[in-house]
């Protein structure tokens, strides 16, 4: 039997339209599903359509077309009904009450999802000392500083125990020790809560500690989803850096620049670094020979080990570098 998604977007667009000016195509046909129990990650440079797409499955915002089904609910449908079954962090966690202490923010948030008081207080408190929030527990929102209300926020979020949850850069503000913490507890939820976590981060180390699954934006485009285990496969090239003593050996560059495509020489204070990827398993035993025949001292030799930020940084290289050359066509 198929399961329903948790969330499906299918051909999804959004221009902010503004007097005068030409509207910004914030999301261009943009289709994606999310399995129940996933944790995705939604990835993009500043401006990519990230926060405009959280916005629109939540219905804060209309999207221009497509469809947008929550749990197998379509939800312009049902709204607000919909939005038993999410909950979301904004960017800026402004959707709390200021003048409300942390716990009857929690208390108000919970009770809009029928979320008992006394049945939940045991799970409220376990949040709040998960957060490190005891002591500001009775303190109203707006006396804290901000990432403590940052760590209300998820708090109010994650206590209305919905099926699905939204985190818009989660981590901005919080300092490192609950970032960490902030990670475990995501994790916890998707396997020990079955809930479907939708986040967004500019940190790189969040989104691959917890997602199995990347979304990455650009100019309002999807251009990659993917496993992250897959990506990292795929974008693994064989990276080295190489120190070696003493200046930089003569016909060097051009050896290494006639075979390998990748490579970056700069003398500094201590001798010459050395940075080249090797497409081709055999391709250190050549380029061995190459800092042996141009009299090179190696120093020392590491391997870069590929990881999420660099697969990111090279798939929206690769797109604007695609997007130049479509521009540069069209203008021929
Ligand atoms: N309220 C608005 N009015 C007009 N344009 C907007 C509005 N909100 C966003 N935009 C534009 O839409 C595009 C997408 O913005 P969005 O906030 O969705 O990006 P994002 O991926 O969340 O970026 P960031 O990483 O900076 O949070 C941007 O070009 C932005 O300038
Ligand atoms: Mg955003």
């Amino acid at each position: 039997m198929h399961e329903t998604p948790a969330l499906q977007v299918k051909a999804m667009s959004k221009t902010y339209r503004e007097r005068r000016r030409p509207g910004v195509r914030a999301v261009d046909n943009v289709s994606f599903s999310v399995k129940q129990n996933e944790v995705v990650g939604l990835l993009g440079p500043n401006g990519a359509g990230k926060t405009t797409i959280i916005k629109c499955i939540l219905g804060l915002m209309q999207p221009d077309s497509g469809e947008i089904s929550v749990l197998g609910q379509d939800v312009q449908a049902n709204y607000p009904r919909v939005l038993r079954n999410m909950s979301a962090v904004l960017e800026g966690s402004r959707n709390l009450y200021w003048r409300l202490t942390v716990w009857e923010n929690i208390l108000f948030f919970a009770g809009l999802n029928g979320v008992s008081p006394r049945e939940n207080h045991d799970y409220f408190q376990y949040l709040i000392q998960r957060f490190s929030l005891e002591d500001q527990k009775d303190v109203q929102l707006r006396k804290l500083s901000q990432g403590m209300k940052q760590k209300a926020a998820l708090i109010c979020a994650l206590a209305r125990r919905t099926p699905v949850v939204f985190l818009d850069e989660p981590t901005l503000g919080l300092d490192v020790e609950t970032s960490i913490e902030l990670r475990r507890i995501l994790k916890q939820l998707a396997q020990q809560e079955n809930r479907t976590i939708v986040v967004s981060s500019h940190d790189m180390d969040v989104i691959q500690d917890i997602c199995q699954r990347v979304i990455i934006l650009s100019s309002g485009r999807i251009i990659v989803d993917d496993q992250v285990s897959h990506l990292m496969k795929l974008f693994d090239t064989r990276s080295y850096r190489i120190a070696l003593d003493g200046s930089i050996p003569e016909g060097l560059e051009e050896a290494l620049t006639s075979h390998f495509t990748s490579v970056n020489l700069a003398a500094n204070e201590t001798g010459v670094e050395l940075t080249i990827d090797l497409p081709e398993r055999d391709d250190i035993y050549l380029l061995m020979d190459m800092l042996r025949n141009t009299g090179a001292v190696i120093d020392h030799i590491s391997h870069a080990d590929i990881d999420l930020e660099r697969v990111f940084l090279e798939v929206v290289r690769r797109e604007r570098d695609n997007d130049e050359s479509r521009q540069f066509g069209h203008s021929l």
